[in-house]
Parts: C-alpha cells; structure tokens; sequence
C-alpha cells in the first residue's frame, strides 16, 4: 500500500517512519532543506527514536519503505491514504486557527489523486471535518487526532496512549476506512502494546473510531485538561508563594491521593509550547454562545501567572541601577530543540516592556539577537553579566549561581 503524509514536523515524520515499517511511504514537505536531510538519513528534528530509526534504515539494520520529496505528484499520485500534518497556528485576527495549509494540502492532494483517503493529523477546529467534507462534496476526508509530546514524537507513536480516527458512523466506506487506518497505526506500534492491560482493564491499545467532530473534540479536550492542570498547579504555586508557604511541601500532600497523582504537577512560568496555548483558545472560540466558565479561566490564567512571574522578578532587581536579567534557555522543557511558544518568551517580553534589559543563553539558537536582546553561547559570561537568572526549568549549569536563579521548577523534572 502506498502512503503519503503532507509535512514532516514532529507529526508528519513521526507517523510516516511508524508506517513506512509495512508500507510505502512518501513524506512531502515544502522545505528543500528538510527534504534533502530526510533523504540522507538524518533528523531535522531532535529525537532519539525518529534518529535511530533514520539510522537503522541507511545501514539496513531496519529497513524502511520511506522516501521525502518535494513533489506533490511523485508524493499523492497512487496513493491510498495521504496524511496531512502541517501547521495550524492560532490566528489572533481571526480569532480561530489559520487551517490554510490543510486546505492547500488537500488541493495538492485531490490536484493528482481523486480516490485517496485523506486523513487530516494536523489539529482543526471543532467541527472542520464534516464542514469541509459538505463545502467540498468530498466524502473521502477523515480526522485522526495526535497524542504525541515533542521530543517523544516517534516513541508516543510507537506505545501510543490510545488511537482515534473520526469518521461519520452513517457513512460505510469512511467508517470502514477509518477502522482501517486505526489498524494500520496500531500495526505500526510496538508489539509489546498488545499485551499491555489498561487501567480500565482492557487488553492492547485502546482504538477508538468516532465521529469527526467527537474526535476533534477528543484532541482540544484533552489538551485543554493538560493546560487545566499546568495552570491550577501554577496558581497553588502564586498563592504558596505570595503567602510564603512551601509550594512544594503542598503540592506533594495534594498529590499524593490517587485520583489526583503525583504527575504533571510541577511548577512553571505558564503553560506553553507549540499545542497548549493555540488550542486552548481555539477550544473557548469553540464555545461561541454555550455556557462555560473554566475554558476562558484556563486562557487568562495563564496571563494571570506571567504577570505574577514578571512581577516576581522585578522584586528581585529593584534598587539595582540598571539591572540586567538573564534568559536562561528560550525552551520550553529541558531537553527540547525548539522554543516555539514556549512560556519564558512571554516573561522577557514582560520584563523588557518594563523598561529592563536582558540577554539571553540560548546554545541552540544561531543569532546575534532575539527580539533586539542579545544572545549568548558563553555560558561563564552570560552568569556574571546576568543580576538575577531566569529559568523556567533547572539545569545543573546554574548550580554554582544557585543565588541569583529566579525558578519555580520545584521537582527540577519536566
Ligand atoms: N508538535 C506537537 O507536539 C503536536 C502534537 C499533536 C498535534 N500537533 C498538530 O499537528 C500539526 C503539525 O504540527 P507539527 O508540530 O508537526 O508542525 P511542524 O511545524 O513541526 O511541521 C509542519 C511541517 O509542515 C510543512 N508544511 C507546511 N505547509 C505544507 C504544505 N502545504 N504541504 C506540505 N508540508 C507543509 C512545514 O514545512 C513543516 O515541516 C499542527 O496542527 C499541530 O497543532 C502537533
């Protein structure tokens, strides 16, 4: 069977490498460069399983049937699932996702290929599915939400938590080819996941095939619930510590009661990265006229907390004529490659804003400046010139300046 798969972000190749193990694979991305790395076996993207996986297949240790291209034509044409996993950032004008390149990408698709079951990866407004199947008169277009974390992009595909396709139950060949393609994931995982038992007691991994709209839903739900618990964490954080309680010591009684559980749970400068932030807003657009109170509690109360942070920091350089602070890291996490929205931008943009200046230690960043600040990969200076250091998260680098860190990384974990 012939594969295709439109963009190869952290969803695109993740799930083209999952199933370029059985079938043929063609990942199409509009960026040469990307392109051309995948095609020498290297990773655009850091990630252990997508790199060993790359690897296995240049020296033949595990053959994959995967090739990247540029061209829509050698990508779409004979295929019999195309996938679509490019960008749908929030568009604040619009007040709603930019779903441009999913649209383009099933133009490119249908350009060459009428009959390919098209399965939308990429994360839609609730409801984008079956709007688009109706204005377009194309019942051959399906919604598979993506579970995974960047950084675990492969191995989440690999011992996926559950499967989900969406597809109209009244419809029988899109019902039938969503249970198709649930299986194809599935085939794609880790043998050892169909002997695993689920907290429910079931066997295997969990599939479930629903309606597009109820998947869609599944997928802002769920992390909207993440940015739920990011934030309620945080907020017993700002209250600890306006109260100069010990965060930590309560969080651990909070959790320590298994329906609440000790995971997730560690404090932060806010909720952030690529997903979090645009999809909670997209779910609250969603609820245009019905009731709700905690989805526009959980946007603002991120907001909320930058500012406690901002705030927070600038206490600690009052007195100093002018202070310098130090951004250590743009990431979100410790041991990730991109900083995509992550929360500490939306701390420097706070702090700079009050008239303070900054620079940043950002190794992975190839800059002069970020934002007119300027950016360091030396370390040792980056640590005398900075009055207070800002981490979002810890890193033994800052051990020997342990006193003038600014972190509300408690568990010093992700
Ligand atoms: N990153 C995550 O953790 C994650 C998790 C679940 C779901 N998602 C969702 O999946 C989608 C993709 O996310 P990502 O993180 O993989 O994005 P990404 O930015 O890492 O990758 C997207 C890729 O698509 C390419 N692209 C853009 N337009 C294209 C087009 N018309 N045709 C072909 N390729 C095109 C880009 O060049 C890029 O390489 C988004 O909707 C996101 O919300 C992301």
């Amino acid at each position: 069977m012939k594969i295709a798969v439109a963009g190869t972000g952290y969803v695109g190749l993740s799930v083209a490498l999952l199933l370029a193990q059985h079938d043929e694979v063609h990942a199409l991305d509009i960026i040469a460069q990307k392109v051309e790395m995948l095609n020498q076996g290297r990773s655009p993207i850091v990630d252990r399983e997508i790199t060993e996986f790359l690897d296995g297949d240049a020296t033949g240790q595990r053959p994959l049937n995967f090739t990247a291209t540029l061209d829509p034509a050698q990508a779409y044409a004979g295929a019999d699932y195309a996938i679509i996993a490019t960008p749908t950032n929030y568009d604040p004008q619009k007040n709603y996702f930019d779903t441009s390149s999913v649209e383009s990408a099933i133009d490119a698709i249908r350009a060459v290929n009428g009959d390919a079951w098209i399965v939308i990866k990429s994360t839609v407004p609730v409801g984008y599915t079956q709007h688009l199947r109706e204005t377009l008169g194309d019942g051959r277009i399906l919604f598979s939400p993506e579970f995974l974390r960047e950084g675990h992009a492969l191995y989440d595909n690999l011992h996926p938590s559950r499967i989900v396709v969406g597809a109209p139950r009244s419809d029988a060949p899109a019902w039938a080819a969503a249970n198709h393609f649930a299986e194809l994931l599935a085939r794609g995982a880790d043998p050892a996941e169909e002997e695993r038992t689920n907290e429910d007691g079931s066997r295997g991994i969990p599939q479930l095939v629903v309606g597009p709209t109820e998947a869609e839903a599944i997928k802002l739900f769920a992390n909207t619930y993440l940015a739920l618990r990011v934030a309620y964490f945080n907020e017993l954080d700002t209250y600890a510590d306006s109260r100069g309680l010990n965060s930590q010591e309560i969080i651990r009684g909070v959790c320590l009661d298994p329906r609440i559980r000790d995971n997730y749970n560690n404090p932060s400068f806010g909720y952030g990265g690529y997903c979090l932030p645009k999809d909670t807003k997209q779910l609250l657009a969603n609820y245009s006229k019905v009731p709700q109170n905690l989805i526009s509690a959980i946007v603002d109360a991120n907001r909320t907390r930058k500012d406690f942070i901002a705030t927070e920091i600038e206490r600690r350089i009052e007195g100093i004529a002018r202070p310098v602070v130090g951004i250590y890291r743009l990431t979100m996490k410790s041991g990730s490659d991109n900083f995509r929205a992550s929360a500490i931008q939306g701390i420097m943009k706070r702090v700079k804003a009050r008239g303070v200046s900054a620079i940043v230690y950002e190794p992975t960043l190839d800059a002069p400046d970020f934002f007119g600040s300027e950016v360091t990969h030396d370390l040792v200076s980056f640590k005398r010139r900075a009055d207070v250091i800002v981490a979002n998260r810890w890193n033994a680098d800052l051990d020997d300046v342990a006193d003038k860190v600014f972190t509300r990384d408690l568990f010093k974990r992700d």
